[in-house]
């Protein structure tokens, strides 16, 4: 596929990726499955120059108290180098991630946020779907293609977002951190364990019905922009063929090899769905 040529796309294995890439076409839309993260991969990294909120941080930006917003940015400053520092193994890096997604869920309890406030607060932030996305999303529901959102961030944040932004179809479903509220709306905590960028092997997830479900799908496209991301579609036993995506939004020199070892592809500081637009329309 032309699209691969690009000189910020990289392709580990072009043999293997060509031939994966022809039994998909060959099987069609009837066979395959998406799996992919949310933050940072089917939204943006940077927005005119200005880096894009994640799902935390639409919290972060605006509606709760100035000082739920310093704590909040203190602890990203300490925990988000940690994730992304290319020199640490994820062993290493996992208990930092747990003490960061267990600080800031803590942190926002202290807060009087509500479900009501939630719909101004992603219309105000900075978070956006990647340029492309809206076309994504749209094949992949007049395909019935089953899409897994499987995200670290917040799900109550990621519904608003693509419903605002684009379209939340019946064809997708979400597995994230959902905001427990109680009866009057107010959050009280979060519905299950925590979900960070380095256990998505061991989410619920993998043990349910899900993918048994979509084990006559036997063809799937993994997409991600943290190593964590691979491990989504750890519950599909049934694939004959899986293609891996990953989106390197930051520190491109120094993890690109990193990347390359461990995606299929990887596409560098592209704040578009164009590639993955381009290989899903060769499947349709
Ligand atoms: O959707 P995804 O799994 O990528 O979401 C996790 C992202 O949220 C991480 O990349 C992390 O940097 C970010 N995060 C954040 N604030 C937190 C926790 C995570 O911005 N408190």
């Amino acid at each position: 596929m032309e699209c691969l040529n690009k000189p910020h796309v990289h392709v580990r294995d072009r043999e293997h990726v060509e031939r994966i890439l022809a039994k998909m076409v060959a099987d069609g839309p009837n066979k395959l499955q998406v799996v992919a993260d949310f933050d940072r991969t089917l939204t943006k990294f940077t927005h005119r120059g200005q880096v894009c909120a994640t799902c935390h941080n639409v919290l972060e930006e605006g509606g709760l108290p100035e000082e739920y917003k310093e704590e909040a940015y203190k602890l990203r400053d300490k925990y988000f180098v940690i994730e992304v520092d290319p020199n640490m193994t994820i062993e290493e890096k996992t208990p930092y991630m747990v003490e960061w997604w267990t600080k800031a869920h803590e942190l926002l309890m202290k807060y009087p946020l509500s479900k009501a406030m939630l719909h101004n607060m992603v219309a105000n932030s900075s978070a956006r779907l990647r340029d492309g996305c809206i076309r994504f999303f749209d094949s992949l529901h007049s395909n019935d293609i089953p899409l897994l959102i499987f995200s670290a961030g917040v799900g109550d944040v990621i519904q608003e977002v693509i419903a605002q932004q684009s379209t939340l179809y019946d064809n997708m479903h979400i597995v994230s951190n959902f905001i427990d509220f109680d009866e009057n709306g107010t959050l009280i905590g979060f519905k299950s364990d925590i979900i960070h960028v380095y256990n998505k092997n061991e989410n619920a997830v993998h043990d349910s019905d899900y993918f048994p479900n979509l084990s006559h799908r036997t063809n799937l496209l993994l997409m991600g922009d943290s190593l964590g991301d691979l491990q989504m579609a750890n519950g599909a036993e049934s694939l004959e063929a899986k293609l891996t995506i990953g989106f390197l939004n930051t520190r491109v020199t120094e993890s690109l090899a990193l990347y390359i070892s461990k995606y299929d592809i990887v596409i560098c500081e592209d704040e578009t769905m164009d590639i993955v637009n381009n290989i899903v329309s060769n499947i349709l």
